[in-house]
């Protein structure tokens, strides 16, 4: 008889973004009047821009010509874009990362979610707390995190490293030595940055350990300010120790295209295993490649007209990070992120709860943000505005705030 992988039975359910949206229909239909401002779910609102447009029509075509239609892809991806990237997000920055180290692939979710299988399951995991939520559940979904606290909602197996306002949202290096390490800056949640010389840190101490660095790195291109690393191989070391994920969602607006990197570095080993070869080996076996025509709508995120449309996209999404950071602040707010990120991540007044503070945020102001407490447990008396929506939304959304 079949059984099932209980891993998945221990699973509490993700009700964070279910029960925003049940929230706000039950109250959008108690008040079909109101105008009610989301700010909350991380996905981005501008079109494509017009260099990526024109770049997939032309691949459409291409597949519709026999001398130029392209069956699967490559299992790692097609070198026109590889070679882009590494030339253009690592070797301009001075990283030694070379196009067979880029693992193309259709996200960041996918692959975060992914990697943890080239890893035994004695491993033990560390993350920030908050965190982007998939770094646990696939490590749930493998059996690698013990037994579930439904009070604390953490799981005995895993490292959490709380990111709070005493330590600017940047974890310390945990007392128990973990082998797993998962850092993503800029953070979701919590918009932080990590400055180079401390991620350096973590590198070394991963290095000296033996641990491997999952760093994610989804939100680089909000990078505004010097000093603060746009890939974990900006730090010396990290050739041995780390894999980097790479998305272009965010960056690109591709959140329904779907396309990311990751990178793994040929000195990565494991007992003189390299990591590559695994990688390369599951990629082979478990994806059949992500299609030509959005490799190509990646290839012209690269091009000089893409990344000038593309700054201008972050740009804009960055004038409405601004906006709220500001507007907040003026509203008495004790705010943070917004400044390399898209997010912004406020202290909720009066000690509320994040969830307190949701109903009061869509009663008062019809303003939906997304509750500190569904990303962890040290989220929790925390806030998430996003600065994903329109100019003029956010603007609104804002200024209705700050007239509380
Ligand atoms: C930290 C982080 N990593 C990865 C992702 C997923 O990226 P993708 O759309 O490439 O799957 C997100 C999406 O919100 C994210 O916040």
């Amino acid at each position: 008889m079949a059984k099932l992988n209980d891993n998945y039975l221990k699973l509490p359910g993700s009700y964070l973004f279910s029960t925003v949206a049940r929230k706000v229909r039950e109250y959008q239909e108690a008040h079909p009047d109101k105008k009610v401002i989301k700010l909350s779910i991380g996905d981005v609102t501008q079109p494509l821009a017009p260099a990526i447009i024109e770049s997939l029509h032309a691949a459409v075509d291409e597949m519709g010509k026999a001398e130029t239609f392209r069956g699967y892809a490559p299992d790692l991806g097609y070198e026109f874009l590889r070679d882009v990237i590494a030339k253009k997000d690592y070797q301009e920055r001075g990283c030694n990362v070379s196009a067979d180290e880029i693992f193309v692939s259709d996200g960041a979710k996918s692959d975060a979610a992914n990697i943890q299988e080239i890893f035994s399951l004695d491993n033990k995991i560390a993350v920030g707390d908050p965190v982007y939520p998939v770094y646990v559940d696939s490590n749930v979904m493998a059996g690698r995190t013990g037994t579930y606290d439904k009070v604390k909602e953490t799981w005995s197996d895993v490292i959490y490293m709380p990111c709070l306002a005493e330590n600017n949202f940047v974890p310390e290096i945990p007392k128990e030595i973990p082998d797993l390490i998962y850092l993503c800056f800029p953070n979701n949640p919590t918009g932080a940055t990590i400055k180079k010389a401390q991620l350096q840190e973590w590198v070394d101490y991963a290095n000296k350990v033996g641990a491997v660095i999952i760093y994610d790195a989804a939100y680089e291109a909000y990078i505004s300010e010097e000093g603060v690393p746009h890939s974990i191989y900006e730090c010396e070391g990290a050739r041995t120790c780390a894999i980097e994920l790479r998305s272009f969602s965010k960056n690109a607006g591709f959140t329904g295209v779907r396309l990311g990197f990751t990178v793994v570095p040929k000195d990565l080993k494991i007992d003189g295993t390299p990591l590559h070869g695994l990688w390369a080996r599951r990629h082979g076996t478990k994806y059949n490649g992500a299609p030509y025509i959005i490799q190509r709508a990646g290839e012209a995120v690269y091009s000089e007209a893409g990344q000038a449309q593309l700054k201008a996209q972050v740009a804009y999404y960055m004038k409405n990070a601004k906006y709220i950071y500001n507007g907040l602040k003026e509203a008495g707010y004790t705010v943070s992120g917004g400044v390399n990120a898209p997010y912004v991540w406020l202290r909720t007044p009066g000690n509320m709860t994040s969830w307190e503070f949701f109903d009061y945020l869509l009663d008062k102001a019809n303003v939906v943000g997304t509750p500190g407490s569904g990303f962890g447990p040290s989220g929790e008396h925390y806030f998430r505005v996003n600065a994903f929506g329109s100019y003029e939304n956010t603007v609104e959304a804002i200024d209705r705030i700050k007239a509380l």
